[in-house]
């Protein structure tokens, strides 16, 4: 079978990493025929390494090489949408680095262009290939909690730091990024949770702009949610932190799942907690538990997404992350927003898209964006540990 060929749009930290491990023939059916950056250094710094590489400083020449199947799209997150939406127009398959784009309008748009070309479009949710995540879901999803009661996420080991926040213009301005921790780091941690959990109906948020950094976006936030089953759930982070938390805990009427430290504890109640509340004589009661506990299991994280995006356009793999479903977090993120600009109140589920956009819109129109000047960014050409799952 042929190779699918990809293109590469923007070469910064993630995208060279994408690179350097699809030409580096780590990817079973996957070329890299050409890459795009505004960059020029960058450009001849690919090209010296790379001589058989295609070189574009505008995505839309490199849509225009007939040498290209399929996009991977790693420039900042606004930009998304509107490079996706081409890329399906003109007949590639897609895989967007995460978040979708900044707003749930942008996504929707992106989402029904995949859908028109009828090409594969995946999402680089990598943390979705963690073992102790997906025996999570498959416990949650089959039923083994019971029905849930509530799920708490603390996830404060983003840290970043000061210097991090001033190594590319774009980054934590609202014009350039569309948001702070909630749309950079958590986007993977939001995706997991909905993919877990659920979807919310109502969101309730506090979101604190620039509490550790000089910043213009938030570096904490603090989310509540309620789901249509009547379970509730809080939702914790920050890149302000250290050492910070990584723990997911979520209970039901039959046990409980806690991760943390690379360990998945998974209690099993005999019986349900609810008939045993309402039936027992005793004032107090212990109930019969079985207890489990599952280590770190395996994790391909962004290997394992371009892996598995080359063998759905090959030879049909069902995706690990469909490009269509970087709309929830999105949504929960977008909503958070809504309820912060809003007095922190409840946002309800199908959000409110005109009034976040033009919100939005506010708060990019008097952004301190710097117009794109790069301070400086040195491209790492490998997956940072960071980037993957952290305890
Ligand atoms: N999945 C993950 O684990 C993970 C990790 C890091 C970053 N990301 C995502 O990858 C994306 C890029 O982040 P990064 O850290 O690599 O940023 P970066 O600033 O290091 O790289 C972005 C690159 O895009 C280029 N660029 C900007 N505008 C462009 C345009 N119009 N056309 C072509 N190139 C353009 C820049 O010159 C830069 O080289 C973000 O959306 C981010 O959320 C994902």
């Amino acid at each position: 079978m042929k190779d699918l060929r990809v293109g590469i749009i923007g070469i910064g930290n993630m995208g060279s990493a994408h690179l350097h491990c699809i030409a580096g023939g780590e990817i079973k059916g996957m070329s890299v025929s050409a890459v795009c950056d505004i960059n020029c250094e960058k450009l001849k710094n690919a090209k010296a390494e790379f001589p058989r590489l295609s070189v574009y400083n505008d995505w839309r020449a490199l849509l225009a090489d007939s040498g290209v199947d399929a996009v991977v799209i790693a420039v900042p997150h606004p930009l998304h949408a509107e490079i996706g939406i081409a890329a399906f127009e003109s007949g590639r398959h897609v895989l967007v680095e995460k978040p979708e784009d900044i707003s749930v309008s942008a996504a929707e748009r992106l989402n029904q262009a995949a859908v028109k070309s009828g090409k594969i479009f995946g999402i680089m949710f990598n943390q979705r290939t963690n073992g102790l995540f997906r025996r999570a879901r498959e416990i949650v999803k089959g039923g083994k909690l019971g029905a849930l009661k509530r799920s708490v996420w603390i996830i404060t080991n983003w840290y970043r730091t000061q210097s991090y926040y001033n190594s590319g213009g774009w980054r934590a301005t609202w014009k350039g990024e569309g948001g702070g921790v909630l749309l950079n780091q958590a986007p993977h941690n939001l995706d997991l949770w909905q993919w877990i959990c659920g979807m919310p109906v109502s969101v309730t948020a506090f979101c604190s702009v620039a509490k550790f950094h000089n910043i213009e976006v938030e570096d904490e936030a603090s989310l509540y949610t309620a789901y249509a089953d009547g379970s509730t759930g809080v939702f914790i982070t920050s890149t302000g932190d250290y050492p910070g938390t990584n723990r997911l805990e979520i209970s039901g009427t039959l046990g409980k799942l806690v991760i943390e430290d690379g360990v998945l504890k998974h209690w099993s109640l005999k019986e349900d907690e609810r008939a045993v509340c309402i039936s027992s004589a005793r004032s107090f009661c212990s109930i019969d538990t079985e207890y489990n506990e599952y280590r770190c299991g395996s994790e391909t994280a962004h290997r394992g997404i371009l892996q598995n995006f080359a063998d759905a356009v090959l030879s049909g793999e069902e995706l690990i992350a469909p490009g269509a479903e970087g709309i929830n977090e999105l949504t929960i993120s977008n909503a958070a927003y809504l309820s912060e600009w809003s007095g922190n109140t409840s946002v309800n589920i199908p959000l409110d898209k005109e009034k976040f956009d033009r919100l939005l819109k506010d708060k990019i129109d008097s952004s301190a964006h710097n117009s794109g000047k790069i301070i400086s960014e040195a491209s790492n050409k490998e997956y940072l540990p960071r980037w993957k799952v952290r305890w």
